[in-house]
């Protein structure tokens, strides 16, 4: 791997340094007056942040404020700095906003002024960034999926409630009409008992390139790769990370079809439609049993980069087999709950895009966000035994939550994200230990312990490390102890 001597410094300097966060810093939690603002950071100035997590809480000046933004790319550093000023001319007319950069996260995270940050990265950063932001004191607002590996998830689950603090997984579809409609009418027995639940996640298409490029002079790319396994010698192609063109920067990134950095469909859409399924079905502390399945994998014959699976057919035990969640690409987008007699309810996004890159989202408006085998179904119940959390927007509920200091306001909350993430991670596992067999494998789970039936299973669950970047290193660097945050 070829790494430019400033960007190796700069992460050198980043995670060798003595520093150790004043715990002080991290204690008490800031009370909000009724016209004080929530300040927050963005860390990870790509397709997410300036499509969506930037744009949609921004708008709440009234709510909060945007201070300070990071990215190892200084290139989208400095585009991250020009975008918030330009929101603030627009939304208030303001010529300079004052907008403070970071090369390196923990800067960010050891600046006392900022209440609460946006992740808005690559997945195989989620669970260093989260845990640190989470030590450090601040509220987190984490992008989907929630976790790279079920013992991660649980690290970033256990410090949100060891400090109080509140997070919001950008599994955003629990505050759209359509899926809170959906799963509270499930939830309340308007099908009666649930015997299945048909999910549909999408399908993603190979591509990429494996030629070596030069790394760009902007790039930290060996901060970029972080704690992947193998990372000392994996040549950089732009086509794994980022596009370096501005302009499409919104635009798919490279890295999430492929693995190590994500592992495709089964966490990516899977942590919004996979979510919905455990929302209905009650399971926000706990899950499923088992999981068994086949799926098939990217060609990448021909220098072809992209290798997570494309085809997909999963099977999941609930309630001691009496419900099956059948997750497979046959499926259209969304999610079906069938009932005992056959009735169902079903929800999708319609034909709503989220980025204009997103995939196999059927754009002509055939498909319905919301759809039942009779009418009548829909129709919602005036006082619900079992009422959901309503949140009628993602981000305002996650500034709301901050600024009443309540973690449970969030709807999609640390642990329940936790679930979600688990039963996608249980998926994805389990495809892993099928690989090369055609019967495919199968992976049982006991969620009360958060245990897997097989040692192999079991090492699918660790976090990655690499060198400096590692959970347990991180955590002491803020006072925490990873055994014991484990243990919670
Ligand atoms: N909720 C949704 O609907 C939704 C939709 C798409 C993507 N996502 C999620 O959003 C996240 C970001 O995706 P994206 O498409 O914006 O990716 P991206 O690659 O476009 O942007 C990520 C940015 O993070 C920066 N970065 C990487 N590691 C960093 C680090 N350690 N410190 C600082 N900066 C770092 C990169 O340089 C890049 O600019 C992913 O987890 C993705 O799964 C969510």
């Amino acid at each position: 791997m070829k790494t430019s001597r400033r960007s190796f410094l700069a992460a050198s300097a980043a995670f060798s340094a003595p520093f150790l966060f004043p715990s002080a810093f991290a204690g008490s939690v800031r009370r909000f007056a009724a016209n004080e603002k929530v300040n927050v950071g963005v860390i990870g100035i790509g397709r997410i942040s300036t499509t969506m997590d930037i744009p949609l809480a921004i708008k709440y000046t009234d709510l909060c404020r945007f201070t300070a933004v990071c990215d190892l790319d200084s290139k989208r550093l400095k585009h991250g700095v020009e975008y918030v000023k330009s929101r603030y001319r627009k939304l208030l007319k303001e010529e300079n906003a004052a907008v403070k950069a970071f090369a390196d996260y923990h800067d960010l995270l050891a600046d006392p002024s900022i209440d609460a940050v946006e992740i808005c990265l690559p997945d195989h950063w989620h669970a260093l960034v989260a845990c640190a932001a989470l030590a450090a004191g601040k509220h987190v607002w984490l992008q989907k999926p929630f976790a790279q590996t079920i013992t991660e998830g649980r690290l970033i689950a256990n410090i949100a409630k060891m400090k109080r603090r509140v997070v919001q997984v950008g599994s955003w579809q629990r505050s759209v009409e359509q899926f809170h409609r959906v799963c509270e009418l499930v939830r309340n027995g308007r099908i009666g008992d649930i015997r299945r639940v048909e999910v549909g996640i999408g399908l993603d298409k190979a591509g990429g390139s494996s030629k070596a490029e030069p790394v760009p002079e902007n790039l930290n790319y060996d901060m970029w790769l972080g704690p992947t396994p193998g990372a000392d010698v994996t040549p950089y192609n732009w086509t794994r990370v980022h596009t370096q063109n501005l302009k499409r920067i919104g635009d798919r990134p490279g890295w999430i079809q492929m693995a190590p950095y994500g592992w495709g469909m089964i966490t990516n859409w899977g942590a919004h439609h996979i979510d919905i399924a455990q929302w209905g079905l009650g399971k926000d502390a706990s899950g499923p049993e088992s999981v068994s399945g086949t799926c098939e994998w990217m060609d990448t014959s021909g220098g072809r980069l992209w290798n997570v699976h494309t085809t997909y057919d999963l099977h999941y035990s609930y309630n001691g087999g009496k419900t099956e969640l059948h997750v497979c690409n046959k499926f259209p987008m969304g999610v079906k709950f069938i009932g005992e007699k056959g009735e169902w309810l079903y929800c999708m996004r319609g034909a709503v895009k989220v980025t204009p890159s997103d995939p196999d989202v059927p754009a002509n408006g055939k498909m319905q966000p919301l759809m039942a085998s009779k009418n009548r179904l829909l129709e919602k119940i005036a006082n619900p035994k079992i009422p959901l959390a309503t949140s009628g927007d993602h981000w305002k509920n996650w500034l709301e939550a901050i600024r009443k200091d309540d973690p449970s306001f969030t709807v999609t909350n640390a642990e329940a994200a936790q679930r979600s993430s688990t039963a996608c991670c249980l998926g994805q596992m389990c495809m892993e230990l099928g690989r090369g067999k055609k019967e495919g494998a199968s992976v049982s789970w006991c969620a009360a312990e958060e245990k897997p039936g097989s040692e192999e299973a079991k090492k699918l669950m660790k976090p990655f490390a690499r060198g400096k970047y590692n959970l347990p290193d991180e955590l002491r660097r803020y006072g925490l102890n990873f055994e014991s945050v484990l243990k919670g």
